[in-house]
């Protein structure tokens, strides 16, 4: 059964406008590391997770779960475990030029923005649906998926004014007991949100310019980015 498309065509004027405006706003997000400890207004949290959960995926599978936390206590048991577990990560595990990608992040085994930030969104990938009679049925490139709706997720919190930091503790399976999940389901990032500290600094960091990253193959498309 299909149902007609509701697809709303703009004018180019307005396109262009809409392409511009929204790349100058994404070219402001930032990851941040220093979380002001005000709290959010749920409304803005749960707008974005719908918003993540309108993603694309394999097979419409749509094989992710958001646990969301704002609990005191639940925030400070991610703290220590994820602390306890970077702490190994940076003191042994850590290769040295993995430590050597992180230098200018200034990131360390310390965590404090777990209990401080109002909210952590844990993201689990599940490799199988289990239906209600039983069957496990494959979810279909869960891994593309999951990092598309992960994508949404981030770009709808820094739309609606939040901060975030990607998160990925190293190993991450502590999460499935703090946030109560099944162990089929995967641990794949910690999301933390909140409003940055007052004067909060961020590593001078850039991206790359486009020639570096696109590739215009083709003499027409050469002539059509001209
Ligand atoms: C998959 C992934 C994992 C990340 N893990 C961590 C992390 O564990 N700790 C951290 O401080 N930053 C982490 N980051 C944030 C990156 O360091 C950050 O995105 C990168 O330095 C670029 O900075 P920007 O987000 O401000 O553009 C992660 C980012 C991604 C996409």
């Amino acid at each position: 059964m299909n149902k007609k498309l509701e697809f709303q065509r703009l004018q180019d004027a307005e396109m262009k406008t809409a392409a511009q405006s929204f790349y100058t706003k994404m070219q402001r997000r930032r990851t941040v590391r220093d979380f002001s400890d005000q709290s959010v207004p749920a409304e803005v949290i749960r707008n974005a997770l719908l918003c993540a959960g309108t993603a694309p995926s394999g097979a419409n599978m749509q094989p992710w779960h958001f646990a969301v936390t704002t609990d005191p206590k639940i925030k400070i048991g991610i703290k220590d475990a994820a602390e306890a577990e970077e702490k190994t990560f940076y003191t042994q595990r850590a290769p040295e030029a993995w430590l050597d990608a992180l230098a200018p992040l200034g990131t360390d085994e310390h965590k404090p923005f777990l209990s401080t930030a109002p909210v952590l969104i844990g993201v689990f990938l599940k490799k199988f649906t289990y239906t209600e009679d039983g069957k496990r049925l494959k979810n279909y490139y869960p891994y593309e998926s999951v990092g598309i709706a992960c994508g949404l997720l981030i770009s709808a919190l820094h739309h609606s004014g939040l901060a975030t930091l990607t998160h990925t503790p190293s190993p991450m399976a502590f999460l499935n007991q703090a946030f109560a999940r099944p162990k089929t389901e995967r641990p794949y990032l910690l999301l933390v949100v909140g409003y940055p500290e007052e004067n909060c600094q961020v590593p001078a960091i850039e991206k790359l310019p486009f020639e570096d990253i696109v590739s215009v193959v083709g003499e027409q498309t050469q002539e059509y980015f001209k």
